[in-house]
């Protein structure tokens, strides 16, 4: 029995959940460090299109997306929801496994969902260039595509050990009309300070970050975008969990677990949040539970503070409040490149600090053996990314089979990872470690971090 679920054009979500509103707390503010004082939405106009900002401090429950943005999403929208069957029959467990399947979309990822959105409302607002950093190259790719639909410019600073990991993502990006840099690069003062210091740099998506705040803002007609962190980015991507709330409908089922990948959390939190309002809203036949993963090599949730840090490397973006592993962390070169980031979004930071949601890691060995697994038996190759999902979904699976409980465990596809062939092959051929990010840094970076705000931890928020 093969089950797919497919939905008609019409039922493509016409607004965004936004979540603030039911956070079991307010969102701490972010702060500036000169002032120690919440930053005026206002100032945040500099960096980003207008009504982005708005989004970004939004108390409305829902928001509507503009028909412009449906048409362009129509292309792959709304996307398939499956039954892993196969997969199933292969753990022999009597849970049933369900993922929504992002991967469909022309850049391959859940990423063009709030791509699109940005690049219009920039473009709305007169703006001609947009920045942005990527890591995986999944982000600068969608942000390349968005462009190249509204007819903008993209510059993109790619984190410097993807751009030589994946030079295709990198050809996909100019493809769409992007320049693109590796980061560190001689374009900004950032880079420039950064490879004065330390040639051989590898980048960081914090360094990347700086960069290409650090270009927008020094160019009249130009903007910066994120893939992911900001409340604005992660409500574009609740057309993923509100599609599989009515392709669950149609199969009659509903998640007891709901499962996601976590790098800056925009993936999962489009996939939970639209189930999180049920459960706050006492509409949900269930009390489901959510699960972010995580690489064990950039613990952020499960091992960093909770505490004010940066986004980015050089400062430039101010303090928020978030799980860090202290904004000077340096990655080890695993190739889930989308995972690799020092903080996580501020409002799943406070879902995990209030134990709404739980948060796990996994080492890169264990990841690609259940990617693996996946592949044979349910034929799409997941990027290394969601591949940490999948992880969890069979530790769950497997718990089930012992237990006998035939839990309903949904989980999100959010890329394919047709572009991640070299990290597949390396392994194949045992090159991959089971990375864990010492401790002794995490500790040493928090420090540097204290020494620098000393006065944060005492902020009433
Ligand atoms: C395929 C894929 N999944 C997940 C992520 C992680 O980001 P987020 O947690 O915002 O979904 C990335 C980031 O680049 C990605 O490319």
């Amino acid at each position: 029995m093969y089950i797919k679920v497919l939905l008609d054009e019409d039922e493509i979500p016409k607004q965004w959940y936004n979540i603030q509103p039911d956070l079991p707390k307010p969102l701490p503010p972010p702060i500036n460090p000169a002032t120690k004082e919440p930053i005026d939405p206002k100032a945040l106009e500099r960096v980003f299109a207008k009504e982005l900002v708005r989004q970004e401090v939004s108390q409305d429950r829902w928001i509507n997306i503009p028909e412009e943005v449906r048409d362009v999403w129509m292309a792959w929208r709304p996307t398939p929801f499956y039954r892993a069957v196969k997969l199933e029959k292969a753990l022999g467990t009597p849970a049933k496994i369900y993922y929504k399947y992002e991967g469909v979309s022309p850049p391959g990822s859940h990423k063009p969902n709030t791509a699109v959105a940005q690049a219009w409302y920039n473009m709305k607002e007169g703006v001609k260039r947009l920045t942005t950093e990527t890591g995986a190259g999944q982000w600068g790719s969608a942000l390349s595509f968005g462009c190249s639909t509204f007819g903008l410019k993209s510059t993109v600073y790619m984190v410097k050990v993807s751009y030589h990991q994946k030079p295709y993502r990198r050809t996909m990006m100019q493809t769409w009309g992007a320049e693109v840099f590796p980061s560190p690069s001689d374009r900004t003062q950032t880079g420039k300070k950064i490879l004065q210091q330390d040639p051989d740099n590898p980048g960081s998506l914090g360094i990347s970050i700086s960069e290409a705040v650090e270009d927008a803002v020094t160019h009249e007609d130009t903007k910066y975008t994120l893939g992911s962190v900001v409340n604005h980015v992660l409500m574009h991507q609740t057309i993923i969990g509100i599609e599989t709330e009515k392709q669950f409908e149609i199969v009659d089922d509903y998640p007891d677990t709901i499962i996601g990948c976590v790098g800056g959390g925009s993936s999962f939190s489009g996939l939970f949040w639209p189930f999180y309002y049920d459960k706050v809203s006492k509409k949900a036949p269930k009390e489901a539970e959510f699960i972010a993963v995580e690489p064990t090599a950039c613990p952020s949730l499960t091992r960093g503070s909770y505490t004010y840090d940066h986004g980015d490397t050089a400062r430039f973006i101010p303090l928020v409040k978030m799980h860090t592993l202290g904004h000077d962390f340096v990655p080890a070169p695993i190739h889930a490149g989308g995972l690799r980031y020092h903080g996580d979004a501020p409002t799943l930071c406070l879902l995990v600090n209030e134990k709404r949601v739980k948060a796990r890691a996994y080492n890169q060995v264990e990841v690609f053996e259940a990617a693996v697994l996946f592949a044979k038996t349910e034929g799409i190759i997941p990027a290394p990314e969601p591949a940490h999902a999948i992880k969890a979904v069979i530790d769950e699976a497997i718990k089930c089979k012992e237990t006998g409980e035939e839990k309903t465990i949904l989980f999100l596809l959010c890329g394919h990872g047709y572009f991640d062939m070299k990290a597949y092959e390396d392994f194949f051929e045992g090159k991959l470690l089971p990375y864990e990010y010492p401790e002794e840094k995490i500790k040493e970076s928090l420090r540097r971090l204290k020494e620098l705000y000393p006065w944060a931890e005492k902020l009433p928020y």
